[in-house]
């Protein structure tokens, strides 16, 4: 059985949806915390599946090092053999990226490289694309610019605003990432092979 950490800044919807999902007998991964930046919304999912959840402030610590330091010890309590970050808006640094890849993957709105960073879904609309779409990806210490495990386009259509879009993306999202997860833990979809090969 996989088990997941999974962080998160926001409302989490892509977290419940991998909470639903682990919640049925035959699905090969369970979540085993929820961690987040911030005292996030989407906290709630975990609570209400029973899901112990814990809160590393960005804003209480000197630097994002210190806080990745800390985001670090609290992942080693858990040891996970997955950690997915899910709405998490804050860029790791690069020694808990080191620490953990390719056992973190992400999750992003948008074709990847397309539209990389926090505003995906506002840079994809202001480039007044007919597509954009979803990806999962391996966490590198770029900028959404890791191997990418999975990804689907997405029509933009007339009159989307951000937030249409958006809800347009997350369920491809979704849907992606518990593929995704299941494929790691039934061992179909072997990380260190896809995060090895693409460095060649
Ligand atoms: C998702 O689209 C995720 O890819 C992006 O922020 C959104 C989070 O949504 N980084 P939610 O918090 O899962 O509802």
């Amino acid at each position: 059985m996989l088990t997941v950490a999974v962080l998160i800044s926001g409302t989490g919807s892509n977290l419940r949806a991998l909470l639903d999902a682990a919640a049925e007998p035959e699905f090969p991964a369970r979540v085993v915390v929820v961690g987040a930046d911030r005292e996030a919304e989407g906290f709630a999912h975990a609570e209400e599946y029973g899901i112990p959840t814990f809160m590393v402030p960005f804003a209480q610590f000197a630097s994002r090092e210190e806080w990745g330091a800390e985001l670090g010890a609290q992942l080693d309590v858990w040891r996970p053999d997955l950690v997915v970050l899910s709405g998490l808006m804050r860029l790791l640094p690069a020694d808990l990226v080191d620490a953990w890849s390719p056992r973190i993957i992400n999750t992003h709105p948008a074709y990847l490289p397309e539209f990389p960073g926090a505003h995906g879904v506002r840079d994809a609309l202001a480039a007044d694309v007919a597509q954009t779409g979803a990806s999962v990806i391996i966490v590198d210490n770029g900028v959404d610019s890791g191997p990418i495990l999975a990804q689907e386009r997405v029509p933009v259509l007339p009159g989307d605003d951000e937030h249409a879009l958006h809800e347009r993306i997350k369920p491809v999202e979704r849907r992606l990432l518990i593929d995704v997860v299941r494929r790691v833990a039934t061992g179909d979809l072997d990380l260190a092979a896809v995060s090895a090969s693409a460095q060649l």
